[in-house]
């Protein structure tokens, strides 16, 4: 008896211990899948618990197409401090015959992206590939009853999918559901990718709207119900864009696209924004529902030489569409832009309202790239930010401007997205002939970054013209602030000018090694004067002092400030 009870006794114990050991191994093993969390005013992506900063880069096009051409590049990725790439899977290679699926090249990116401990998010080429159809199998192409074109004004077939097709969204989601499925069975453990977009850059190229016969009736139709049901709900909360175009036409609660919406291109292209909606939702909530990673879609934005839409790829989520695309995409969760233009924050600044979750998946690399990258972090809460030919613009890490932001953020990403969350942080984005100084608020203090004008500064024989700086400020208390900066100069200001002047007490550069904060040297002197004329500058409420960051790369400094009558 007692041995039994013994047996039984060691057997609960085993049992206890092998559930805790399964529950740790279960638990360490298996984290949540990624998620978007709203954390104060902001949108995080939660990998593995975590808010994760993507420091990313996408692929060029058909790179991620051959493992072999790729070898010897995921390296290099991870030696430029990348710790996410953006890459192509098409459907073409995952079904080149209908109904066989082959996930060779996704299991190979997701090897190789663990092999260099990097993440990924998969850029689905499916119907369209910049508003345009390529990338879909042979099979699809072929067909040109099952799987309709697009038409024009005049009858012409452009080589571009419609987004009324059945069989196509149907045939579209099947491909991109099983995708999805393969991932959630191959990568329920290291979760090695966190996000996916969705097509590429969709619209309409060459018309305002399609033109088939059915889009056609479609369009001279009632609004449909879900969409009036979503703008009477929310009318007050609509973008400008939208809110102008339905007072213009007299705010209908219900009525044809051209009695609610007005007569003229806009109506169009919200026409063509529905129904690319409602397709990438479709494809959207068939891969969710195998495995529901966060989505995005990335807008060919407007050029400065367009004068319509169709010119741009009509009806993408364009920022003066998000509102159809809110309605119509539930199941599309961030809505990018892709900035190649130079007016990157006013740009991004469009994409950032109603909520929408900041991300970046085309824009610029070297100085110019680190100087957005700060920008959409420091300023917008960005989850991330990635330069498109990424391995085309592989330049030398321990250098590269990018490569050394990207570093510096890694160290400090806890810091970035608790100061995202709690509001205390804020950056500047600093362009000669374009922006050269920007004052940020921050408690009560207004921050001054301004490009580098120092006589040390290695850049500084740079026209200012074309100099490119960056600055980050964090607020790590009422009277001390972290700064990061590139080829800038920071002065400080109280709020309340009746309080005086603000002078530096103490100023450390340093690293975070770790996540701790390990000082390097006092600052003062040469590093800190930044003007001798103190009379000027008691005029302009300066003290003379300030911050310089004029190295090659970016830096870090500490400082704590007080102030003076
Ligand atoms: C934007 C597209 O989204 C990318 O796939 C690529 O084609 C670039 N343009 C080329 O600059």
């Amino acid at each position: 008896m007692n041995t039994l009870i013994r047996f039984a006794k060691s057997a609960v114990w085993a049992l206890c211990l092998s559930a805790l050991i399964a529950g740790c191994v279960a638990k360490e093993a298996a984290p949540d899948a990624p998620y978007l969390e709203k954390r104060g005013n902001v949108t995080q992506l939660i990998v593995d618990g975590k808010p994760w900063l993507a420091l990313a880069g996408e692929l060029r096009n058909s790179s991620s197409s051959s493992p072999a051409y790729m070898d010897t590049i995921w390296p290099k990725l991870k030696a430029m401090h990348l710790n996410t790439v953006l890459a192509v899977v098409s459907w073409e290679q995952v079904e080149p015959v209908e109904g066989e699926f082959d996930f060779t090249v996704v299991d190979a990116m997701i090897q190789a992206a663990r092999k260099n401990d990097l993440r990924l998010a998969i850029l689905w080429f499916g119907a369209w590939k910049n508003g345009i159809t390529s990338y879909v199998p042979t099979w699809v192409k072929a067909d040109r009853e099952r799987f309709p074109y697009i038409q024009t004004k005049e009858g012409g077939t452009l080589p571009i999918l419609t987004t009324l097709g059945q069989n196509t969204v149907e045939a579209d989601a099947r491909a991109y559901a099983a995708m999805m499925k393969h991932i959630a069975a191959t990568d329920a453990v290291q979760r090695t990718v966190i996000m996916i977009q969705m097509q590429n850059e969709v619209g309409l190229h060459g018309d305002t709207r399609d033109y088939r016969p059915e889009a056609v009736a479609m369009f001279q139709a009632q609004v449909p119900a879900e969409l009036m049901e979503y703008i009477n709900t929310n009318r007050a909360n609509l973008l400008p864009e939208l809110q102008e175009a339905l007072a213009k036409a007299g705010n209908k609660t219900s009525g044809t696209w051209e009695e609610v919406f007005g007569v003229g291109d806009y109506t169009d292209e919200l026409f063509m924004a529905w129904n690319y909606a409602r397709y990438l939702n479709k494809v959207s909530e068939a891969g969710k529902k195998e495995y529901p990673l966060p989505t995005f879609v990335n807008a060919w934005i407007v050029q400065p030489q367009d004068l319509h839409p169709g010119d741009y790829p009509s009806g993408g989520p364009q920022a003066q569409n998000h509102d159809i695309w809110r309605a119509g995409a539930p199941n599309i969760d961030i809505l990018s832009p892709d900035i190649y233009l130079p007016d990157f924050p006013g740009i991004l600044t469009r994409y950032a309202r109603s909520g929408n979750p900041v991300f970046i998946p085309e824009s610029s690399a070297g100085a110019s790239g680190a100087a957005n990258a700060c920008f959409a972090f420091g300023q917008l809460g960005a989850i991330g930010y990635s330069p498109f030919g990424i391995d085309s613009r592989m330049g030398d890490p321990t250098t590269d401007p990018l490569s050394k932001t990207y570093e510096l953020f890694a160290s400090m990403t806890d810091l970035i997205t608790e100061h995202q969350a709690a509001g205390t942080i804020g950056a500047a984005w600093l362009k000669g002939g374009m922006n050269p100084e920007t004052t940020l608020t921050l408690g009560n203090y207004k921050i001054k970054m301004a490009l580098s004008q120092g006589r040390m500064s290695a850049l500084s024989s740079m026209p200012q013209s074309t100099a490119t700086g960056f600055g980050m400020a964090i607020m790590l208390g009422p009277d001390e602030f972290l700064i990061a900066g590139y080829n800038m100069q920071t002065t400080f200001a109280p709020v309340d000018s009746t309080q005086g002047i603000v002078g530096l007490s103490k100023v450390q550069d340093g690293a975070f090694h770790n996540g701790n904060w390990e000082a390097g040297r006092w600052l003062n002197g040469d590093e800190t004067q930044l003007r001798y004329d103190l009379l000027q500058a008691l005029k302009e409420g300066q003290s003379g002092f300030g911050l310089r960051f004029s190295g090659g790369a970016p830096t870090l400094q500490r400082v704590w400030l007080y102030k003076y009558q």
